[in-house]
């Protein structure tokens, strides 16, 4: 492998350009902002249209060179028109984060999950990711610098959480789309550096327990996702989330998305792959998984965010959607 500290990557936003999908709300919304106020233009894409007009015009407001193109991600034909209109608008787009993502609205054990459910998973937090890489780093290439920086989450990207703040099993389907975020990553990284490019692949696991819209995804499931069984329990609110751990003792500390923001800009200054808040007790799931592959004993890491499990969990840093 080459040895990619030799080859200097990019140190400076000011007028370069970011595009952010999943950027109506939440974590996207977020990178928009903190992009913007580095002096970046910035493209928020998203498939809900009314919530990404609000968030370009309060991006807007504030100053920032921002524009909205309802995409969706699930879509390669979308992507790719997102693509050519972030081009046509600022000539260039020097940073891409893969970052639309759909949540847990699974219920039951993994055999009972509606086959819609892993389908919508995948497609949007999966090959979602894929198309964005597919769109925009070969336009990266030929600029010769870029950074590419794909949403994953701890929930998955490290080890999927069994049992869930409400004491039910979690879903699998959310986990299993994350891990993959992770390794298509690495891939990304590795192809990317073989090549001898400054573009860069990076991988963001948002710190701590966030107040976003993904809680909820259901609010806003696709017609072609509509669920195909009939549902046993209710959808889930962030409110049920909250009260699950406040039932178990446990009062949930919101962090706020500046500091997310933060995690991907200095990540990106830094040329840093891993973009990971400081070190946490939570991280300790990685060191107990690799102790299990090493020893071949069966898994005895997994993560039971209501701290129920033998090897006692901590309980809110484990609990990525
Ligand atoms: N909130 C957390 O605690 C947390 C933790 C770890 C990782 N994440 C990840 O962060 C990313 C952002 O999520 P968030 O927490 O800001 O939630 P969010 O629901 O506020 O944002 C996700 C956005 O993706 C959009 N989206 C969904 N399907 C889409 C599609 N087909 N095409 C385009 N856009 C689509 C949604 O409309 C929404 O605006 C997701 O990938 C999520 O998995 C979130």
């Amino acid at each position: 492998m080459r040895d990619h500290v030799t080859i200097a990557t990019m140190t400076d936003l000011r007028g370069k350009t970011a595009v952010v999908t999943g950027g109506a709300g939440g974590i996207g919304q977020a990178l928009g902002r903190r992009f913007g106020r580095e002096g970046m233009n910035v493209v928020l894409a998203d498939v809900l249209a009314e919530p990404l007009d609000g968030a370009t015009r309060a991006l807007a407001d504030e100053g920032i060179e921002a524009v909205g193109v309802v995409t969706d991600v699930t879509d390669y034909s979308s992507v790719e028109s997102l693509a050519n209109q972030a081009l046509d608008r600022f000539g260039a787009v020097h940073v891409v984060c893969n970052n639309a993502g759909t949540g847990a609205v699974s219920e039951g054990y993994m055999w009972e999950h509606d086959l819609a459910d892993w389908r919508w998973g995948i497609d949007v937090n999966v090959l979602g990711v894929v198309h964005g890489i597919k769109a925009f780093v070969p336009i990266l290439l030929e600029q010769g610098e870029g950074h590419v920086v794909n949403t994953c989450s701890g929930n998955g990207g490290f080890a999927p959480i069994a049992r869930g703040a409400l004491g039910g099993p979690a879903t699998a389907v959310y986990p299993m789309t994350k891990a993959a975020v992770l390794c298509l990553t690495e891939s990304l990284y590795s192809h990317l550096e073989m090549t001898g490019t400054r573009v860069r692949a990076h991988v963001l696991f948002p710190s701590g327990f966030l107040n976003t819209g993904i809680w909820e995804s259901w609010r806003h499931r696709p017609q072609r996702y509509a669920a195909t069984q009939q549902r046993r329990t209710p959808e889930h609110t962030l409110a049920d989330v909250v009260a699950g751990f406040a039932a178990a003792g446990t009062r949930v500390e919101f962090t706020p998305l500046e500091t997310v923001a933060d995690q991907v800009v200095d990540g990106i200054l830094a040329d840093r792959f891993w973009m990971m808040g400081p070190p946490t007790p939570a991280d300790g799931v990685v060191t107990r998984k690799a102790a299990s592959i090493l020893a071949r004993r069966n898994p005895d890491y997994l993560i039971d965010v209501l701290g129920q499990s033998a090897e006692k969990q901590p309980a809110i840093e484990g609990e990525k959607r």
